[in-house]
Formats: structure tokens, sequence, C-alpha cells
């Protein structure tokens, strides 16, 4: 077994008598993509800040260990292990993307022959090889983006920090960007990401750690965390009240909804569970208009966690009022 990429035990930072993050753990194990999600002023930026070496912790925090490395006693070691891409842009707009990338490569110390590979290379792969000769300031915001990202590579860091880095992105370059996540992880690299779109950390991380109110309320890969919601139901939609009403009286265990002629029956959404509802509408000769199965998404978890609702058999709950947690379906 190696030792893990990233360890924090009680990290934690303080502005004046404000905790933004109090007592965080994380271990992120080598060559996996951890996510950390929270909504807007959770501390996620302020994590990976102190992570990155850029700002320390206040009041101090527990031991942490960064690419083999204490982070307190070796921040140059660190340094040299990691690449950031920060959640605001740190390309120079004066300067052409050749000219940030091979700024870049200086920084890192690369050899000219090495820089100018490399930074080419970097450029072919995020698709800028065109506009490389011209101005960053000209550059769309996926463009500036994907140099911002492509600027991260150079000097090939094992241990990469991603804070929100498809934010403003079309789908078509957000997958892009997750393909260069995967093919980065195959090669080895570990990878700490942000983000608040949560297809994302689904599709790409390993594990998902939940910040909210400067600590970390569920931890989890994606699966086990959507398994902590209730929240997965059949719903059924009728044109006809008729109809409707027969439904809520066959499904007595349904939630209805009378405005919307719907209801729903909480189900895992399995086969058998589908075919025992539909039969009991048979049976009652009852045809729906619309059926749709819900199940839990990380959009659930994520408002579940962060709202405020309590969830069953999590530890280190703090202590909240007792909500009952609603389906996605109900809060929109
Ligand atoms: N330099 C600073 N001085 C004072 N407060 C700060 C400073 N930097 C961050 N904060 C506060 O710390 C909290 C966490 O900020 P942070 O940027 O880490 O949140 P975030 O989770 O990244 O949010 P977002 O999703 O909006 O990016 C916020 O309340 C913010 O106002
Ligand atoms: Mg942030």
């Amino acid at each position: 077994m190696t030792d893990p990429a990233i360890t924090a035990n009680g990290l934690r930072k303080s502005y004046g008598d404000k905790t933004v993050l109090d007592g965080v753990d994380l271990t992120v194990a080598e060559g996996t993509v951890f996510s950390l999600l929270g909504p807007n002023g959770a501390g996620k930026t302020t994590a990976v800040k102190i992570l990155s070496t850029l700002i320390s912790p206040a009041p101090a925090s527990g031991e942490i260990r960064v690419g083999g490395h204490d982070l307190a006693a070796s921040p140059h070691e660190v340094r040299a292990a990691i690449g950031v891409t920060g959640q605001f842009s740190a390309v120079d707009g004066l300067i052409t993307g050749e000219e940030n990338m091979l700024l870049m490569a200086d920084l890192h110390h690369l050899p000219k022959a090495e820089g100018r590979r490399a930074a080419a290379e970097l450029l072919e792969r995020f698709d800028l090889t065109d506009a490389a000769k011209k101005p960053a300031h000209s550059y769309s915001g996926g463009m500036k983006r994907r140099l911002d990202i492509a600027m991260t590579l150079v000097g090939s860091p094992r241990i990469i920090f991603l804070d929100e880095p498809t934010t403003g992105l079309d789908p078509r370059s957000r997958h892009n960007m997750w393909q260069i996540v995967r093919e980065l992880v195959t090669d080895g690299v570990t990878v700490f990401l942000t983000t608040q779109y949560l297809q994302e950390a689904d599709e790409l991380a390993d594990r998902i750690a939940v910040l909210n109110d400067g600590k970390i309320v569920a931890e989890g890969t994606a699966e086990e965390l959507k398994r902590i919601v209730p929240g997965g139901h059949v719903r059924l939609r009728f044109t006809e009240p008729t109809a409707y009403q027969g439904a809520v009286s066959a499904l007595n265990e349904a939630t209805p909804d009378d405005d919307a002629l719907s209801l729903q029956i909480p189900s895992g959404g399995s086969q058998r569970e589908l075919r025992a509802v539909l039969d009991r509408l048979d049976a009652a000769g009852i045809e729906a208009d619309e059926l749709t199965v819900h199940t839990p998404d990380l959009d659930d978890v994520f408002i579940a966690l962060t709202g405020g609702a309590t969830i069953p058999n999590q530890p280190n709950q703090p202590n909240q009022p007792n909500q009952p947690n609603q389906p996605k379906d109900a809060v929109r």
C-alpha cells in the first residue's frame, strides 16, 4: 500500500471570528479523484488554498501531508509535487496562450527545449494550437479555462487541485475536460476536484465529501451517498380526475397531489417494485397517463445534506431541527 496522496487532520481556518473550516479530516488515495462538494461559501476554495500552500491554516491544524511531505515543514517540496487551477483564472490576458505556457515552463525550471515541447503538446491536447499566437484576452471563457488547466499540467504534477474546473464550459468542453481528468488518473495522477456540477462528481470521483458549515457532513462513493437519502419513488400522472381518484384509493400508501393530479409511491425503482404498482393499477382497471421513475441522485443528497435536514444513519450530524427529507421533485 502506498501512502495517501493527501491527508489532513483537523483542518481549521478562521477569518476574525468567522470559522470557515472547523476541523476537517480528509484522506485522498493516490491515483484517485476526490471531489469536495458544498454550497457557495462552504470553504471549498479555502481548503484547496491551504492544501496547495497558498494560505496557511489558522488557528493551527493537525498534520497535513501532501505528496508525502509535511505541508508545514516542507512547503517547497509540496509545491513541487502539485499543480493548482484556481477558481479564478491565472491566465495573463496581455500575452499569448503560448507565452502563458512558456512562462509556466520557466516557473517550473524546465530546460527551454523541453518547455517548448510541453507547451506545444498541451496546447494541442486542449485544442488551443490555432489560438496559441493570439493574446489570451481575445479567448472565449471556455478557451481561457482550458488554457488555465493546460498551464497547470506543465511540469507534470503528480497531484492536481482543480477548483471548479468546468464552471462556464459548454457541455462538449465539459465532457472533454472529464476525459482529460480520466486520462490523468489513468497515468496515476491524483485529482482533488471541487465542483458545483454534481453530475461531474458522480462521473469522475472515486470518493466525494460534502462540506457544510465548516465540517464534512458526509463522505463516501457516489453510490454510498445516494443510499443515505430516501426519495426514490414512482410518480403517476393523470389527466382524468376520476382515474386519479381511483388510483388514490387503490394505492393508499401514495402521496397524492390533487392540484397536479399526480401521486408518488415510494419505490427503489426495481423491476419487481414497478410491476407490483402496475399490477395494482391493472387490478383496479386504471391507466396512468404518465409514469416516471425517480431514483435519488447527488442533487438530492446535496440538498438534503446542506439544507438543514437530518439524515438518518449518519454519524457526526450536528443537532438540527428535524425536517422531513424532500425529494428533489418536491423542492423544485
Ligand atoms: N480572505 C478572506 N477574508 C475573509 N473571509 C474570507 C476570505 N476568504 C474567504 N473568506 C470567507 O470564507 C468563506 C468560505 O469561502 P470559500 O471561498 O472557501 O468558499 P467556497 O466553498 O469556495 O465557495 P464558492 O462555491 O462560492 O466558490 C466565505 O464565507 C468567505 O466569505
Ligand atoms: Mg470556491
